[in-house]
């Protein structure tokens, strides 16, 4: 079984429905050679896209991915790569960040995009995201940036990360071409932007938003709150009426969404990543999706 497609917008880009995100791959601790395998693994199984940001792994894990793709330059046209840019970390590598802060000008995001570049050995990212938004951004600038980088072919799709609605709102409104998402969380441990009116922007826009960390990071399966143990408890027994896993239940859930989103996993276990590709086969009806809505908010609906 493979991963289906979406595209994020009408005018692209065309990803995998599940993508690995690249977060955590400085403790997974493989060579070139095992990230290589992990990767034509994720290939097989239609799992194309891939998730980076330029401060993953302290600005370490966008090199590790390079060197797969120098060893293997023809894998690249395979995939598609995902970056973000504008978090400035305190770290070792950033000597001159004394606080964690953000920059989103003209210059900085060029800086970024073309370090990322180099780093992932690459000449042109699939899709670039503003990775949080800047209480002092300026769209203005932003926009004529990304302009740029695009008319450059450094990038080929433009979009965002963790935006309110009216943020993208603000944002989108001084781009001539779309913003193609808004990467944010969601799991059933994280519902809010099906509250908060980002669904529905997406939908309005028609842009699927990207989810990441749709197992909550992990928590759906160890977390002890109460209401974790309730979500995980009524997962397992779903998971026992559909034979399926918890974790395809938990992605069969978000995959729901008429927002038709893009789930970001970041497993560094192929089991996992198989296993995750079949939840999109796994039909879960109507009055199960509310059973584990009523779980997740602790309460049933009004
Ligand atoms: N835009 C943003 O601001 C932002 C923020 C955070 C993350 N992201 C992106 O989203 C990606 C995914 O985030 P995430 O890693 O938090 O996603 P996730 O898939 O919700 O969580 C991954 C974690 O869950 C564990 N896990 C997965 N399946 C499991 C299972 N069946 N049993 C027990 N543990 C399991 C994994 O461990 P194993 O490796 O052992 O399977 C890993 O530690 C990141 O890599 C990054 O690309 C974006």
């Amino acid at each position: 079984m493979v991963t289906k497609r979406l595209n994020l917008h009408k005018s692209g880009p065309n990803f995998s429905r599940i993508s690995l995100g690249l977060w955590r791959l400085h403790e997974w601790d493989m060579s070139t050679t095992d990230l290589t395998a992990y990767v034509e693994e994720a290939i097989e199984l239609g799992i194309t896209t891939f998730d980076h940001a330029d401060i993953y792994g302290s600005y370490g894990n966008e090199e590790l991915f390079g060197k797969l793709l120098k060893q293997k330059p023809e894998l690249r046209e395979r995939i598609e790569i995902v970056s973000k840019c504008g978090i400035c970390l305190v770290s070792d590598a950033r000597p001159e960040n004394h606080i964690q802060h953000y920059n989103t000008t003209s210059d900085y995001i060029r800086m970024s995009v073309d370090r990322s570049l180099k780093k992932l050995q690459t000449d042109y990212l699939d899709l670039i995201l503003i990775h949080r938004p800047d209480p002092l951004m300026n769209t203005t600038e932003m926009a004529d940036i990304f302009s740029l980088l695009l008319e450059e072919e450094k990038v080929k799709h433009v979009g965002v990360s963790n935006f309110t609605p009216s943020q993208f709102d603000l944002f989108q409104s001084k781009m001539e071409v779309p913003l193609v998402t808004n990467q944010v969380e969601c799991s059933l441990l994280h519902l809010d932007p099906i509250y908060d009116g980002t669904f529905d922007q997406a939908q309005k826009l028609n842009r699927s938003p990207m989810i990441w960390s749709p197992f909550a990071g992990g928590r759906i399966f160890t977390d002890d709150g109460d209401r974790a143990q309730k979500v995980r408890n009524l997962c397992k027994e779903l998971a026992e009426n559909y034979n399926t896993s918890v974790d395809q239940i938990a992605l069969a859930w978000l995959f729901e969404l008429p927002c038709n989103p893009q789930a970001v996993i970041g497993t560094g276990r192929s089991d996992r990543m198989k296993s995750a590709v079949k939840a999109m086969n796994v039909p879960l009806e109507r009055q199960d999706w509310y059973r584990l809505l009523e779980a997740a908010n602790g309460h049933p609906v009004p």
